[in-house]
């Protein structure tokens, strides 16, 4: 088994590889003076399994073009099978037509690492628990949650009936159920967040499905955190419903803009999330919190070149 790492996200493909016991193989990238990408794979692959690891978080077009331009050059190099460890997909937002004359970009990306012949896709936390069915590629879609799980039983101690999961949106839903069954049934409640299309902004309005009636300490749990408006906002809600501590997990941190300064400035205690995207210095802060899914990468990958 060969190991290649795009460029957004070298130390996690390094984790991962140090948990196959292996390494990265190299990869020469070149930038020309216009941003065009020259990809070329060093080592011999012929007839060896590849695993390409990739997110394809901001720049999110670079590094799909940089992904489907790795997977080309092994392909051309005689690899065996593909596999495309993407944790972070972009572009899966726009799963559908939400307006007419709409491109359905989750189709197009998907579309396009088809055309690369890539075996299967592993994938993290996806928008949307159907696109993993959607894809006419095998995708394993898997999830950040059992990693959550042992955070949240460190925050809550024995207070469990004081506790309350709280999707941020109805989207989220079906996620924060796993969550609660994951709990031993712990209460959740969603809120009811609207976004202009338009715009793009968004409000909270209220608490749709659940309650937090005498709760204390409130979680919040979404798939991606982009300009943490989305948190703020439902942290807001729930401190004026009376909750009085809130932490937030998200599994994507892509903290575009000024995320991170409104997240820190928030009244949430604290902000759990993943390395599927690689967080950068000068977007740290105090409250972040930085989970690797590394192992449950590494455990996927086994499981499927063992099948
Ligand atoms: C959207 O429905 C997602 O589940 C997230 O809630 C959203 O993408 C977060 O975006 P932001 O941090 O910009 O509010």
């Amino acid at each position: 088994m060969k190991i290649f790492s795009g460029s957004s996200n070298k130390p996690l493909a390094e984790k991962i590889a140090e948990e196959l016991n292996n390494h990265l193989s190299p990869l020469d990238i070149f930038i020309f003076p216009d941003g065009e990408k020259r990809v070329r794979v060093i080592d011999r692959v012929v007839d060896e399994n590849c695993i390409v690891i990739a997110p394809t978080a901001p720049p999110v077009d670079s590094n799909y073009m940089e992904l489907f331009l790795i997977l080309d050059g092994l392909k051309r190099s005689g690899a065996k099978e593909i596999i495309a460890v993407i944790p972070y997909l972009g572009y899966q937002r726009q799963d559908h037509i939400f307006r007419d004359g709409e491109a359905v970009s989750l189709e197009v990306v998907i579309n396009m690492l088809g055309a690369t012949g890539v075996k299967k896709i592993i994938c993290f936390d996806l928008h949307s628990m159907h696109t993993s069915e959607l894809s006419k590629i095998p995708m394993k879609h898997l999830s950040a949650l059992p990693i959550f799980v042992e955070e949240i039983k460190k925050i809550i101690g024995l207070s469990i009936n004081d506790v309350v999961l709280i999707s941020p949106d109805m989207g989220g839903v079906r996620r924060i159920k796993i969550l609660s069954e994951l709990l031993n049934n712990m209460s959740y409640a969603a809120i009811e967040k609207n976004r202009d299309l338009a715009s793009g902004e968004i409000s909270a309005e209220n608490i749709l499905e659940g309650n937090i009636n005498n709760k204390k300490q409130a979680i919040i749990v979404d798939d991606m955190i982009s300009s943490g408006k989305t948190l703020v906002l439902a942290a807001q809600m729930l401190k004026d419903k009376g909750i009085e501590e809130i932490y937030a997990f998200g599994t994507h941190p892509i903290f575009s803009n000024d995320a991170s300064e409104r997240l820190q400035a928030s009244i949430i205690k604290k902000v759990f999330v993943t390395d599927s995207v690689y967080v950068p210095k000068d977007k740290m802060f105090d409250k972040l919190e930085i989970l690797s899914i590394s192992k449950l990468i590494a455990r996927e990958i086994v499981e499927t070149l063992s099948v």
